[in-house]
């Protein structure tokens, strides 16, 4: 972050920050690895936050070899039972979120939604707040996904705004490190241990408060 030069945006993320779709990315991996036999819970899925599909099944398979046609049926299987269970349970606004979404716009600061999903244009239509927002950079958007910085630079380039005058507001390790490493000011929904090494923090995004978050630091 710039010292000294007002907040301009504010990048969301969406899986765990806007919308509670985190448990059904788990749960389906979950399902491949109990299928696969591969070790895997809860607490392991904490490091796969944020993590690009590709990423994701690397940590799960834990250097197994496992040739490139292989890992594409994985991954499409994976995103197969993804997207199932949203036809069962669909996504829900995390509370707090249109709220923040709503007081940044009232603010008169840009909004982005930026994330690792190549599922983020069919989960914003199935939230329906597609169109709340001035821009969406998703996982197709650029090569290097979470931690690199690339994907926040994108969509700060989108917008027009200088990533120093950007807010990012997070719930990943990878997404956390990603927004430092691209030079913008990062809020961390969660946990200490997982988005401690953000600016600021909150438990969830029902304690997120948008002044708090853009008050100028000394
Ligand atoms: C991130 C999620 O937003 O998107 C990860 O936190 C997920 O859990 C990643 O793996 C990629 O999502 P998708 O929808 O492209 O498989
Ligand atoms: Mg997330």
């Amino acid at each position: 972050m710039e010292p000294g030069r007002p907040v301009a945006a504010v990048l969301f993320d969406l899986d765990g920050v806007l919308t509670d779709t985190s448990e059904a990315h788990y749960l389906a991996w979950q399902r491949l690895a109990d299928e696969e036999g591969l070790s895997f819970d809860r607490a392991a899925n904490e490091a796969l936050r944020g993590l690009s599909r590709a990423e994701s099944l690397a940590v799960l398979l834990a250097g197994h070899p496992v040739p490139a046609p292989q890992r594409a049926d994985l991954m499409e299987r994976k995103n197969r039972y993804y997207r199932e269970s949203l036809e069962h349970r669909p996504p829900r606004l995390l509370p707090g979120a249109q709220a923040a979404v709503e007081a940044a716009a009232r603010r008169g600061l840009r909004t982005a939604v930026v994330s690792s999903s190549r599922n983020t244009g069919h989960i914003l239509a199935l939230l329906g707040i597609a169109e709340r927002f001035d821009h969406v950079s998703d996982g197709r958007a650029v090569p290097n996904a979470k931690p690199a910085p690339d994907l926040f630079l994108h969509a700060a380039a989108a917008l027009r705004v200088p990533i120093g005058r950007c807010l990012v507001v997070e719930d990943a390790a990878s997404g956390v490190a990603a927004a430092l490493a691209a030079g913008a000011r990062v809020v961390g929904i969660g946990p200490e241990e997982r988005v401690g090494a953000a600016h600021q923090r909150f438990d969830s995004m029902a304690e997120f408060d948008l002044e708090a978050a853009v008050k100028p630091k000394l």
